[in-house]
């Protein structure tokens, strides 16, 4: 009895709910006044929300799948992506056709057909070692007018959640272990996807940084540490880029899931910085309907959740009175907000002719900029007067891998026709479908033949060592291509090359000391064939140019001016985590990943406090010019400002990365990037460089005060060609001060 009067009461509540929608003020009948271009984003949204009703609003804050898994229609409306949102006709509304990702426009399934091929950039690791914050624009813009062409108008990029493990098997799509690195290239990038007219997601907030049970991993730190490595990169990801939505992520933070964690979504995004964008969960994030209040926008993908929790459950919490409708509003409101600010309401997108030439160029020279130089023995560049040249292994006759899942640009351009070369890994569960490392259509082999016309440039596939060796001993200079498939859903179980491919470069530099090794990896792998090859060049997934791109380096076309975005450790047990958390538990299991460990020193701070060396320090990257640095002058009072001469002391133009860090505050060392220009420069030549420090980079979080303190005294800073190797050094005196948080 009791419980059917409240069913009643539910259903009335409901029904006058969902009633004629309040309309503020006396207007024409059809009048539709939030479609004036000339107002705010802000006030548009507020005019559009008083003419909504309830249903209205609700169904803007979830949506399914924007395809189909196997066969069966697409949901009415969409065009077929990761994601959609269905628009409203009666106000006006457009769809949110919502695609993945951050190296380019994912055609999954091939679910918009074959003919709908992408530009596939470098992966995004590859972006935060060109340390330029303009490629990151460029490549964005581009991925952002390949959306907008395929009338795509939310783009589920911008990567940054820190490196804090090399097996991660998503860190190729994110920008590195240091905040100020890879907030800057993600927001960068988000800046450059919006110039578009479009959102540009930023994700996955926060701590996501395994794949290993990433359903389910609880990513355990304290709130101090966090504010100052993973959020920190957030924060200037989002104040750079202004993405329009934050997605959160699968993991559990301190023990409350991304997607309903009132800490991270309410107090510190939306509160602290005063983020006024929407949160988009990620693809079967959400565990239940309690997840609104927490702070969570929009449930995406639903199908993949156990309920619809953002319809009908939200709809009888709002009568239940257990969610205020101003709640609701505020949701809708953020949605709307965003999508007047892209421009979304002021245009009908149809699809445009891609200029796929133009943007190839884009994906070559961010994989130019990309590639680390991470030893030289006098063997490279390639003497042009070679005469034979082994080109060994990788699929370097068909082009250079990717990494797998959602973000793979899975039908990357290429001329109609042209096969692709993919290698099915295989495995168990839903990512199984998209684990197929796809090789980009640009031959290192092919581009190497084109500049050696007069030299022998053989391949061998590099399965069998034997063979390989054979091929390589009477080269003049042997190369061995080897890739790590990594990728979503999965880490990588050690930090191995696999595929045997340790056993073929040992082979190979036995039979010909001339060996360069050519690594394809989304992460750092250990090297113990490391003192026995003539040169090891770090090329990562290099996307659609990526052949042509290596080929150029090798060649001394292209000066190499990468640097490492992630220390490279040794062997695993220099991590603060020498197994894979979760490694053997059940794939639903709740795995504490603790992070208490390292806490905020991710990556070279950890080398740096634990007094370790690595086998390379973020920042390193050789040249084939040389540098140096005279006159650093440093001052300060509320913040450091530092600047210094960097000169091209070779033969050769090449580019460096003036990089400076923190090494000590009053009463501690530290390490830190505070600083950093790429900088071109002639035989020669000088440039005067000047940074300002971003205090929070000097500061620590008090969580009692809610702000970043910089406790007064000296502070010491050093230009570094690396995290570990400070050339000049100085000093500066700051005052106390609180910063807001
Ligand atoms: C991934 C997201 C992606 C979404 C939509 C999820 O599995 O974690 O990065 O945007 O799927 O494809």
């Amino acid at each position: 009895m009791k419980g059917m009067k409240f069913a009643a009461a539910l259903l009335c509540g409901m029904s006058a709910l969902a009633a004629a929608p309040l309309v503020a003020q006396a207007e024409p009948p059809g009048a539709k006044p939030w479609m004036d271009a000339k107002l705010s984003a802000e006030k548009r949204a507020d005019l559009i929300l008083a003419h909504m009703s309830l249903d209205e609003k609700v169904a803007l804050l979830h949506g399914p799948m924007g395809m189909s898994f196997g066969p069966g229609p697409l949901p009415d409306g969409a065009i077929g992506s990761a994601g959609y949102i269905p628009g409203n006709a009666r106000l006006g509304i457009p769809a949110l056709q919502e695609s993945d990702a951050s190296l380019g426009v994912a055609n999954p399934m091939l679910v918009r057909g074959a003919d709908d091929m992408s530009t596939a950039l470098p992966s995004s690791l590859a972006l935060a070692a060109t340390f330029d914050p303009q490629i990151a624009y460029d490549g964005g813009k581009m991925v952002g007018t390949e959306a907008r062409a395929k009338t795509i108008n939310v783009q589920l990029a911008g990567g940054v959640n820190l490196a804090r493990d090399p097996r991660g098997g998503r860190n190729f799509e994110y920008a590195g272990e240091d905040p100020l690195l890879a907030g800057t290239m993600a927001g960068e990038s988000i800046r450059g996807i919006q110039s578009n007219g479009i959102i540009s997601t930023v994700k996955h907030y926060a701590l996501n940084g395994q794949e290993h049970n990433r359903m389910t991993a609880d990513s355990v730190i304290g709130q101090d540490a966090a504010r100052e490595s993973d959020l920190l990169a957030f924060q200037i990801a989002i104040e750079k880029g202004k993405p329009g939505s934050v997605m959160c992520s699968y993991n559990l933070i301190n023990g409350v899931y991304g997607c309903q964690n009132d800490w991270t979504l309410n107090q510190v995004l939306k509160k602290d910085w005063g983020y006024k964008g929407f949160v988009m969960s990620d693809w079967g994030a959400v565990h239940e309907v309690g997840a609104f209040t927490a702070g969570l926008d929009q449930q995406s993908g639903e199908q993949l959740d156990k309920q619809v929790w953002f319809d009908k459950p939200l709809k009888e919490g709002v009568a239940a009175g257990t969610i205020p409708t101003a709640r609701v509003d505020d949701a809708a409101r953020r949605v709307l907000t965003a999508m007047f600010t892209a421009g979304l309401f002021d245009r009908t997108d149809t699809k445009q002719p891609i200029d796929f030439d133009a943007h190839a160029q884009v994906a070559q020279r961010e994989e130019e900029g990309a590639i680390v130089l991470l030893e030289n023995r006098g063997v490279l560049p390639i003497a042009a007067g070679a005469k034979k040249i082994a080109v060994i292994g990788g699929n370097a006759d068909a082009g250079v891998p990717s990494g797998t899942g959602s973000s793979q640009v899975s039908n990357p351009y290429r001329k109609p026709g042209t096969p692709l070369r993919s290698v099915a890994l295989g495995g168990e569960g839903m990512m199984a479908a998209f684990s197929s490392v796809v090789f980009h259509p640009s031959a290192p082999l092919t581009a190497l033949r084109e500049r050696f016309k007069n030299a022998h440039v053989s391949f061998d596939n590099g399965i069998y060592p034997e063979a390989a060796a054979a091929a390589a001993r009477d080269a003049d200079v042997a190369v061995v291509f080897v890739y790590q498939p990594s990728g979503e859903g999965e880490d990588a179980p050690s930090t191995s090359l696999p595929f045997g491919q340790d056993a073929l470069i040992d082979a190979v530099a036995a039979a010909n000391p001339n060996t360069v090794v050519v690594l394809e990896t989304g992460n750092a792998v250990d090297m113990p064939w490391a003192g026995k090859v003539g040169a090891i060049v770090q090329a990562w997934y290099g996307g659609q140019k990526g052949g042509e791109a290596i080929a150029r380096v090798l060649t001394g076309e292209v000066n190499p001016s990468g640097r490492l975005p992630i220390t490279w450790q040794r062997d695993v047990s220099q991590l603060p985590r020498p197994v894979v958390p979760g490694t053997g538990a059940a794939p639903d299991a709740r795995v504490k990943v603790d992070y208490t460990i390292e806490g905020p020193d991710v990556g070279y701070r950890w080398f740096a406090r634990q007094r370790m060396s690595p086998q390379y320090w973020f920042g390193h990257g050789l040249s084939y010019t040389s540098f140096g640095y005279q006159g650093l002058s440093v001052t300060g009072r509320k913040t450091v400002t530092a600047s210094v001469t960097v000169t091209n002391t070779g033969a050769k133009a090449g580019k460096d990365v003036v990089q400076l860090y923190l090494t000590g505050k009053p009463g501690s060392d530290e390490r830190r990037l505070i600083g950093f220009e790429k900088v071109a420069l002639a035989p020669g030549e000088s440039r005067k460089v000047s940074f300002t420090a971003d205090p929070r980079l000097l500061a620590e979080f008090d969580t009692g005060k809610n702000g970043w303190v910089i406790a007064p005294g000296d502070y010491t800073v050093g230009i570094g060609t690396d995290a570990g190797t400070i050339k000049l050094s100085g000093s500066a005196k700051l005052s106390a001060q609180t910063l807001k948080p």
